[in-house]
């Protein structure tokens, strides 16, 4: 992590969670606090980047000297994401993005029922945006996704994540162990990183910032 090694580059970061309404007071959601993805944010910015950070329902602040985008949903941290994409030297798709959406969302609060003890939900998929990005890039540029999995085992968290790689067609995945206490709202974090032919190549195991310099590192050093 050094000086400003990265002035003249654009670096466009997704952090945060997004959620998905059910009702005008509810919504599916996930437990992503943003820390990593700010971090990594923080850190292309204090290393002399252009920094567009699409933010969903951060818990955290955005660091100063960056453009924060405010998204919720997926489909608007899609149409963000496609907005800001081109202009940047380096993607870096650090938000938990959900897998799938209410079929419908209901235009007022969903009562409680009487004749049923149980209520089914019906989802529809989302778009996968990494995936659509890698396949669809127009020019030379870095393109990183993260996967958080809740593998017990390295050797399960690693053939995981190489199959994820090959699947979504990005540069590099940062891999980490997600459950009911690790990985969101920590201020630390266990990575690995792997390139797109699934070989790892680096680790990283500190706080978020820090963590957020070595992926830069990595991910650069392939330039
Ligand atoms: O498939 P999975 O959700 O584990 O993939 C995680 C990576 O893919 C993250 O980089 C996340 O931002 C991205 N993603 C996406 N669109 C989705 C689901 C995940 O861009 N619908």
């Amino acid at each position: 992590a050094s000086s400003r090694d990265l002035a003249g580059r654009t670096v466009l970061v997704t952090a945060g969670g997004t959620r998905e309404p059910l009702d005008p007071v509810r919504f599916i959601g996930n437990r992503s606090s943003g820390k990593q993805g700010v971090a990594v944010a923080s850190a292309a910015a204090a290393r002399g980047a252009s920094v567009v950070l699409i933010g969903a329902n951060l818990e955290v602040s955005a660091p100063a000297g960056v453009r924060l985008v405010e998204v919720g949903t997926t489909l608007e941290l899609q149409t963000a994401v496609e907005a800001e994409a081109t202009a940047a030297d380096l993607v870096v798709m650090a938000a938990a993005v959900a897998d799938y959406r209410p079929a419908e969302t209901a235009q007022s609060k969903i009562k409680k029922r009487s004749d049923s003890s149980t209520l089914e939900l019906r989802l529809e998929e989302n778009p996968d945006i990494l995936r659509g990005l890698s396949h669809n890039r127009s020019r030379d540029q870095l393109i990183v996704g993260f996967a958080a999995e809740t593998e017990p085992d390295d050797d399960a968290l690693l053939q995981l994540g190489r199959a994820k790689v090959a699947r979504k067609g990005c540069d590099f995945l940062v891999l980490n162990r997600v459950g009911w206490t690790e990985g969101f709202a920590s201020d630390r974090n266990t990575v690995v990183v792997i390139d797109k032919a699934g070989d790892r190549v680096g680790e990283a195991s500190g706080s978020k910032l820090s963590v957020a310099h070595r992926i830069l590192d990595l991910v650069f050093a392939a330039r």
